[in-house]
């Protein structure tokens, strides 16, 4: 009975680990892409103060129509360059959030330190396109 014992108490753990490490990661589950095109810190800054219009739930047709943060890693390779183009030409010239929604909720205004952050991240994935 002893010897029983003992395998039970290295077979049942070793069949419950077994168990949470495939639940952790199922065979075959790919990196998520959003996860790797919007890092941490990016997605910090989009989701502040500029996902409100440029998304599905936006209520400007033109916000949709210039830039849909959700479907951009989607896009072709030449659409999504144009765009983060786009993205760091209103970065460097202050035009996004718009002026007038800026008057009205200043807290939408967006820092020079998140500019800088969106414009990195935009040119590192334009180049990495690019090669
Ligand atoms: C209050 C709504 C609103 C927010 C917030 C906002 N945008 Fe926009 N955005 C618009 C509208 C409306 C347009 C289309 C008209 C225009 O170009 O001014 C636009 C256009 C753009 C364009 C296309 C410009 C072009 O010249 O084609 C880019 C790129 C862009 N936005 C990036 C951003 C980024 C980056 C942020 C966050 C820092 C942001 N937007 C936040 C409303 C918004």
């Amino acid at each position: 009975m002893k010897i029983m014992k003992t395998l039970f108490s290295i077979i049942f753990p070793a069949v419950i680990i077994g168990f949470f490490l495939i639940q952790v990661s199922p065979p075959g589950q790919t990196v998520q892409q959003s996860g790797s095109v919007y890092p941490e810190k990016v997605k910090k800054v989009i989701d502040g103060k500029c996902y409100g219009c440029h998304s599905i739930n936006g209520k400007s047709q033109d916000a949709k129509d210039a830039l849909m943060w959700d479907s951009l890693p989607g896009l072709q390779k030449s659409k999504i360059i144009a765009t983060l183009d786009d993205i760091i030409k209103v970065l460097e010239e202050n035009k996004m959030p718009p002026e007038g929604a800026v008057k009205k909720y200043p807290e939408m205004k967006l820092l020079s330190e998140e500019s800088k952050i969106l414009q990195s991240w935009a040119g590192a994935w334009a180049d990495s396109l690019l090669k």
